[in-house]
């Protein structure tokens, strides 16, 4: 397969008060190229093949192309945020996970199912958050603030993970961070400073930042989606909580990406801005044919891939790479078996706790209170 590769440029993090800095700055993505008509045919029945021969599940993320979210939803499989993509690909009987989406999801498949091979179309497919927080400068950071209750982003690194004390998606921070304020911890809060900032605003608590922030959402721009609301007076803003807090506080609704989907079906407007990777657009036109879904505005400076909107690292997910893994095997997710116990404490925690509070139970109850045993 022809591949090109682009560089993916970002911002180095400057110290906040108080907070950290991360070292990384220069990335790179691949990028494949669309299959044509037969090709992708062709493609799409080898995996269906390949699925069933091998006992083998897709799970995608929301923000993966658009085929890979159809045939994943098709075969059997699921299409979701990152917490559930978690809790099916556990949950699930087949011995094979193909987990199209980022690393750090494969991680959190592998470290939730050791037993099970989790293969995913590329290793390389990374996040800038997971980048910004390299393992051993957040444990120094952890160190010299012992006190606090670390509370960590799925989108980071197995060693990052076994570091904390809770996980949480953008889909379940809200819930956890206020239940840890209830009862009394202070929070050390790591990587993604805009969804800590709005979580800070939202439940009062106390937290100290690590510095991170996703090349995508960070380039969503107040004035022009001010100007695109003014073009489209009807429309309602739905924004993703890794935003800048000026593009969060324009929103009629702020959440995660399955958050994203539920407003905009429970809305009875016709029109939406949307301020998350277009990836999810498949999904929202798919579910609402009725409704007009517009791109919030990026900072528009179209020659470089952080401003289009779409997560490089997820446009390295392609059928053809789907295909070759299943077929081969090869991309196999390996987490240190050393790291997987501690790294597994903090997302079972969260997995509990998500599921007390879809079940109408007192998720609190599972939270201790500080100095309690
Ligand atoms: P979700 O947890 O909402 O799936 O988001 C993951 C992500 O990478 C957002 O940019
Ligand atoms: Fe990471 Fe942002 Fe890509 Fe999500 S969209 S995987 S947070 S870089």
């Amino acid at each position: 397969m022809n591949l090109a590769m682009k560089e993916v440029d970002y911002e180095q993090p400057q110290a906040e008060a108080g907070g950290a800095v991360c070292a990384t700055k220069h990335a790179w993505a691949r990028v494949p190229q669309e299959p044509g008509r037969s090709e992708r045919t062709a493609l799409k029945d080898k995996i269906r093949r390949l699925l069933k021969e091998k006992n083998a599940v897709m799970v995608s993320h929301y923000y993966v192309h658009p085929d890979l979210q159809d045939l994943a939803e098709e075969t059997g499989g699921l299409v979701s945020d990152s917490l559930e993509m978690a809790r099916f690909g556990r949950d699930h009987s087949a011995q094979t996970l193909v987990v199209s989406g980022v690393r750090f999801m494969g991680e959190t498949a592998k470290i939730l199912s050791p037993e099970k091979r989790v293969l995913m179309p590329d290793l390389d497919a990374t996040c800038s958050l997971d980048l910004g927080c390299p393992a051993d400068e957040f444990s120094a950071f952890c160190d010299a603030h012992p006190e606090r209750t670390v509370v960590v982003y799925a989108n980071t690194s197995a060693a990052v993970k076994a570091r904390s004390d809770w996980l949480v998606t953008s889909s379940c921070a809200l819930d956890i961070v206020k239940a840890l304020k209830d009862k009394g911890h202070k929070i050390l809060w790591a990587p993604d400073r805009h969804l800590g900032h709005y979580i800070q605003r939202e439940t009062g608590a106390d937290m100290l930042m690590w510095n991170g922030s996703c090349i995508v959402h960070n380039e969503f721009k107040a004035i022009e989606l001010q100007d695109l609301m003014q073009q489209h007076p009807g429309a309602r803003v739905l924004v993703h909580p890794e935003s800048p807090a000026e593009v969060v506080a324009l929103a009629d609704a702020v959440g995660s990406t399955s958050g994203i989907l539920k407003a905009a079906h429970e809305m009875d407007a016709k029109v939406f801005i949307v301020a998350t990777d277009n990836g999810m657009m498949h999904k929202l036109r798919t579910l609402n044919p009725g409704k007009l879904f517009l791109e919030a505005p990026t900072s528009g400076n179209s020659a470089t891939c952080k401003s289009c909107a779409h997560c490089p690292w997820m446009a390295m997910n392609s059928l053809a790479d789907v295909a070759r893994v299943l077929e081969t095997g090869a991309n196999e997710v390996q987490v240190d078996p050393a790291i997987i116990p501690k790294a597994r404490l903090p997302i079972d925690r969260m997995l509990a706790f998500t599921s007390a509070l879809k079940g109408g139970n007192d998720a609190g109850r599972l939270v201790p209170h500080i100095g309690a045993a």
